[in-house]
């Protein structure tokens, strides 16, 4: 997958420069719009859904996203309004992070990737001009898409966490109550723990959206392995095979399996001086077999089983 050929960037425009009473704008403690863009807005990389197998039924909500943020008129005929907040949840490796970023892709919606540490601070009131600031800045550069990665960290269950944390969930609360749809800021969370995100943040107009990416099924676990071998020194490989042989595999896993196989061609070309080889299926194979030793497998009560 060629994830970092091509980005898209853009050129933000500062809230201030159309809000003339932005109450963040001069905060000296939380420094300046600039920091606060260099922190959070990301190039997207060029990753289309055709780059991601499997997660059918995420890719189809996802492309409904994407049409209805480039056609608001068709929406408001039919009185329709896009969900202000979606959370993707499913096992690590699973292609959650990759889905947004290739909805921001299509969307042509600027990016800004939200992680816990970005947005904590030990200045009291500093989490709250941050993410006053976030929100400001999103709302100028629409459409816009916020991810908050890994959302069970950013807004924890408040019932089980310290003050601080509570203050974070909040404001986040806050800001996406403040958000009209006709805004163009969308907030997306992604996680691997759903029962540990604050229940609050679930409640309709918040985030409304939730959609399941499970473990790849055989026919996924086929494209992916597909996928990664695109533009890659292979020769003959047996997809379908591959497929059968990697069950409880994520889509992470198969990219690792890959560039294990690929390792032993380069060294043998290295240190042995030996002409280039292509990676066969039973490279592949074996790589598979020694991934799996080095984890444990985990079964879940619906009888898949994955990989830690
Ligand atoms: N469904 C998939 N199709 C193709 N590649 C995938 C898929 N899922 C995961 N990957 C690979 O694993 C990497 C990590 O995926 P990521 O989206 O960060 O997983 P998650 O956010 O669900 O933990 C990706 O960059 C990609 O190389
Ligand atoms: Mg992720």
């Amino acid at each position: 997958m060629k994830q970092n050929s091509s980005v898209k960037k853009r050129i933000l425009i500062n809230p201030s420069e159309i809000v003339k009473e932005n109450k963040y704008h001069d905060d000296s403690r939380s420094g300046n719009w600039e920091r606060i863009k260099n922190t959070f807005v990301k190039d997207i990389p060029k990753i289309d859904f055709d780059d991601i197998g499997g997660c059918e039924q995420a890719k189809r909500e996802l492309m409904f996203i994407v049409k209805g943020l480039k056609n608001p008129s068709i929406l408001k005929k039919y009185g329709m309004r896009l969900p202000t907040g979606i959370i993707l949840h499913g096992p690590p490796g699973t292609g959650k992070t990759l889905l947004i970023k290739a909805l921001a892709y299509k969307a042509d919606a600027t990016l800004f990737l939200v992680s816990v540490d970005d947005i904590s601070s030990k200045w009291i009131g500093e989490q709250e001009v941050l993410t006053g600031m976030l929100f400001a800045l999103a709302e100028a550069n629409a459409p816009s898409i916020i991810l908050l990665d890994e959302i069970d960290s950013i807004c924890p269950d408040r019932s089980n966490v310290r003050e601080w944390y509570q203050r974070i969930v909040s404001v986040i609360l806050q800001r996406m109550d403040g958000v009209k749809p006709s805004d163009g800021v969308m907030v997306v969370g992604t996680t691997n723990l759903l029962k540990h995100v604050d229940p609050a943040l679930l409640r309709p107009g918040r985030f409304d959206k939730l959609i399941e990416i499970p473990p790849p099924d055989k026919k996924a676990r086929e494209d992916i392995f597909k996928i990664h071998c695109r533009n890659k020194m292979v020769k003959n490989i047996n997809y379908r095979s591959l497929a059968e042989k990697s069950e409880g595999l994520t889509g992470a896993d198969i990219e690792a399996t890959i560039q294990f196989a690929i390792q032993p061609k380069i060294m043998e070309e290295l240190f042995e001086n030996k002409k280039p080889k292509r990676v066969r299926t039973s490279d592949i194979f074996m790589a598979i077999d020694s991934f799996k030793k080095n984890r444990r497998i985990i079964k879940k009560e619906d009888n898949t089983q994955f990989y830690i």
